[in-house]
């Protein structure tokens, strides 16, 4: 199975949420061999993961690719090869700063393809120009392929009301792209966590001792169970 995380915009949280999900419980424990593979040049995972082997980190059934091509043939061939040895594949898209080449890719080759987006204009516009026309011709050819698409309310405030959220995205969404019933919420761990190579679980456990932050950061964890459900669609946790 092959899940990936695409949005045109930068900063949106894909390679956040690759990371998270993929060392989550609800991941980990219902796949047997899962790979983490970033297809960004960019390498932010890559320099992440760099840390995670030199500190020693354990990652039990994840592992991590990083492919930096940008020819079709190779990235495939890659994918292939991968998805060969593993039951699980999450991609980690680069923006469209790098090429529509990856977005493209990761449409027709995903079997769920998750959609960071917040509620403004500004990341509604962009969808809509940019990614939406790519979803658009893949449904033309295979209409079984409408399910696909997920957004994932990103940013929402902690504080604000969810289900109103996820109506509000079902609303301006065409009918072919689905919200998920969960948001992903703007907290400050997010921007904190992954120091010396540490997953979000990893972080928390080192809050222990400060009470405060290690409610904090069980939030962001229990945020992560429930957007890997969500995309999973496993019912109990
Ligand atoms: N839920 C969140 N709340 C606050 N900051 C976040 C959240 N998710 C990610 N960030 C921060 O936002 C920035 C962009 O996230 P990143 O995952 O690299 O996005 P992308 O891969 O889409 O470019 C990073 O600095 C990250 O630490
Ligand atoms: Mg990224």
């Amino acid at each position: 199975m092959i899940v990936s995380f695409v949005q045109t915009k930068g900063g949106t949280g894909k390679s956040t949420l690759s990371m998270n999900s993929a060392f989550s419980r609800n991941v980990s424990t219902r796949f047997s061999s899962i790979a983490l593979v970033e297809l960004d040049p960019q390498g932010t995972l890559q320099s992440w993961w760099k840390s995670r082997v030199e500190e020693n980190r354990y990652s039990g059934n994840v592992s991590f690719h990083h492919i930096s091509s940008t020819q079709k043939e190779v990235i495939q061939d890659g994918i292939t090869s991968i998805a060969g040895h593993n039951e699980l594949l999450i991609l980690d898209i680069p923006g469209e700063s790098t090429s529509r080449l990856h977005t493209k890719f990761a449409c027709a080759f995903s079997d769920r393809v998750i959609v960071p987006m917040r509620t403004s204009t500004n990341d509604e516009s962009a969808f809509k120009d940019n990614l939406l026309p790519v979803i658009k011709e893949i449904i033309k050819v295979t209409p079984e392929k409408k399910r696909t698409f997920q957004i994932l309310p990103s940013f929402t405030n902690a504080q604000s009301n969810k289900d109103r959220v996820i109506e509000y995205f079902q609303d301006v969404l065409p009918d072919y792209v689905e919200c998920l019933p969960v948001v992903y919420p703007s907290r400050s761990i997010y921007e904190n966590f992954n120091r010396d190579g540490m997953n979000l679980i990893e972080y928390t456990e080192s809050l222990k001792k400060n009470k405060r932050a290690h409610q904090q950061a069980l939030k962001a964890v229990e945020d992560i169970e429930e957007i890997a459900a969500a995309i999973f669609n496993f019912t109990e946790k």
